[in-house]
């Protein structure tokens, strides 16, 4: 890792009971960093930081994203029993996938939750905090989703992405000049569980299986949290990765007509194979 960048830091990560968050705290801590280790499911949660070598770095506690008085509950925490907050990983997210028309209301409002409203929460808590310290860093985790347009049957999971990566390049803006850095990632597939626990709206199991499986074909979660982990230590505004995620999301901007057209077929298909009429 850069000039130990982590060494002593003091680190809030979301969703860190499983994949990349998990992963992001096994790094971390053995970078030297002490690690707050929070999911929804607290128990997975604490298995995180019993896998870390030396358990002395690290607690693990239950925090529901969707919550902002459990942020302010487990920083205030943080900040009484550690003294400060050196970065904070808004990890937590959840995938949906089906047609605009077949996802509820409640649907759009679940994903819109945990995957945009649970990173402004854990953003603007920590950044009030950070300011008074006067440094810190807000490490967004967004997806190559949230850079590509015309993503079609995953709009909801596609939207909350495109704003964590716009609501971050505004507050990177902003906090530049007040100490504070933020970073948004935007990976391609990394082989996780996310598909495991989608939300899938009106559409065959085998979609989702598909889904699955496209997801586990991904770059493994230790390539990832390393990509993340540099990124972050050189400050970078935007972390893409792998290289076939960035030649994607450039060519999807150069030939905005073929891959639209590329998605209208992608529907067409799902209509015939998958959708349940
Ligand atoms: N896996 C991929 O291919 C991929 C690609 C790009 C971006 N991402 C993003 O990476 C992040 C991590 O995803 P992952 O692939 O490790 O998924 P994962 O399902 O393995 O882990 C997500 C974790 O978030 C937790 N979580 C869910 N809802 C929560 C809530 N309301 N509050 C707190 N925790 C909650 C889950 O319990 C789980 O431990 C997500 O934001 C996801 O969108 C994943």
């Amino acid at each position: 890792m850069p000039n130990n960048y982590y060494a002593e830091k003091i680190v809030l990560v979301t969703g860190g009971g499983s994949g990349i968050g998990r992963e992001l705290c096994l790094k971390l801590a053995k970078a030297g960093a002490t690690i707050i280790c929070t999911d929804i499911d607290p128990d997975s949660a604490a298995l995180t930081i019993s896998l870390i070598e030396d358990t002395t770095k690290g607690v693990a506690g239950k925090l529901d994203v969707t919550q902002l008085a459990e942020f302010e509950n487990v920083i205030e925490e943080a900040i009484t029993k550690y003294g400060r907050l050196d970065l904070i990983f808004n990890n937590a997210g959840i995938a949906i996938s089906g047609e605009i028309r077949d996802i509820t209301a409640d649907e759009w409002k679940k994903v819109m939750d945990v995957n945009f409203f649970g990173v402004i929460n854990g953003s603007q808590t920590a950044y009030r905090y950070m300011l008074k310290q006067g440094f810190g860093q807000i490490v967004n985790i967004a997806s190559a989703a949230g850079l590509i347009d015309y993503l079609a049957l995953m709009a909801p999971y596609s939207v909350s992405k495109h704003a964590v990566v716009n609501y971050t390049k505004i507050l990177r803006t902003e906090a530049k000049k007040l100490g504070i850095k933020a970073n948004v990632v935007c990976p391609g597939f990394i082989g996780t569980s996310i598909g495991t626990n989608a939300i899938v709206a009106n559409a065959r199991q085998s979609w989702n299986d598909h889904a699955i499986e496209m997801v586990a074909k991904g770059i493994s979660v230790d390539k990832a949290a390393g990509c993340i982990l540099q990124g972050v230590a050189k400050n970078k505004e935007i972390i893409v990765f792998p290289f076939e995620a960035r030649i994607i999301y450039l060519v999807t901007r150069l030939f905005k007509g073929l891959f639209r057209k590329a998605m209208q077929k992608q529907v067409k298909d799902f209509r015939a194979n998958y959708r349940v009429s």
